[in-house]
């Protein structure tokens, strides 16, 4: 009998988080959540509405607006996931820039935002059955969850892959504006006071600096094999 479980996925920066949660997912009939697509989201409503920049974010006129910022996911069958829709309109594209990835960790520590992305994310999981990855999926959004892996692997290791993945989509970016960030926002992510980025004591450490994507995926599937009893 299939017992559905919750997966939480945690860890720093490009870890390759999201490409793992895809594939098991796919593979288990679950139903992906990107939670970091959430954090960008907002990230980019408050950059085209001028509420933050590089030196300056308005915390206030943030926290007013946000019964305006309405997230949804939309499956797209082609892609096997959902994209991210900001009020209305599909932003999977402009959300992955580098400058949305500079301002994101600062808009991501204000507990307003936090509440309201952790709330609707907790819905998305209500039937279980849901891999999630991000910061605090394991500590904050499902404390539960059946399984909870957390990613490691070292910064340069990170910053290359995240350089290899924006320089293919035709981003013009530097391998040492992307390390910066990397760096930067596992600072920012890991300091907050509101959920900052840590394991949580019952998650599984897997450094996948040396593994192949393969290696990853049969390493976890085994994993939610055993958490999920089958
Ligand atoms: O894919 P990448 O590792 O670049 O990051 P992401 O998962 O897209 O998350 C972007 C940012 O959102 C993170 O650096 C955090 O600041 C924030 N975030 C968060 O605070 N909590 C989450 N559950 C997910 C993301």
């Amino acid at each position: 009998m299939d017992k559905k479980i919750t997966i939480a996925i945690d860890g720093f920066s490009s870890t390759g988080k999201s490409t793992l949660a895809k594939q098991i997912a796919a593979h288990m009939g679950y139903v992906y959540v990107d939670s970091g697509a959430m954090y960008r989201a907002v990230t980019l409503y408050a950059m085209e509405n001028g509420l933050v920049s590089p030196d300056h974010l308005d915390r206030e006129a943030l926290i007013r607006n946000l019964p305006d910022v309405k997230l949804e996911f939309r499956f797209n069958p082609e892609l096997g996931f959902g994209e991210m829709f900001l009020n209305g309109i599909n932003v999977e594209k402009k959300i992955r820039t580098l400058e949305v990835s500079n301002l994101v960790s600062r808009v991501a520590e204000v507990s307003e935002v936090r509440a309201k992305l952790v709330e609707q994310q907790q819905h998305m999981g209500e039937n279980k059955g849901v891999v999630m990855d991000g910061r605090d999926i394991g500590t904050v959004v499902f404390p539960n969850a059946e399984l909870k892996v957390f990613m490691v692997a070292s910064a340069e290791t990170r910053a290359q892959r995240r350089f290899d993945e924006l320089t293919q989509k035709g981003e013009e970016v530097t391998y040492d504006a992307v390390l910066e960030n990397v760096q930067k926002r596992d600072h920012i992510d890991s300091n907050r006071d509101d959920s900052p980025l840590i394991q949580a004591i019952d998650a599984i450490a897997i450094d996948n600096s040396h593994l192949s994507k393969e290696e990853q995926f049969e390493l976890v599937l085994g994993l939610v094999k055993e958490a999920a009893q089958l």
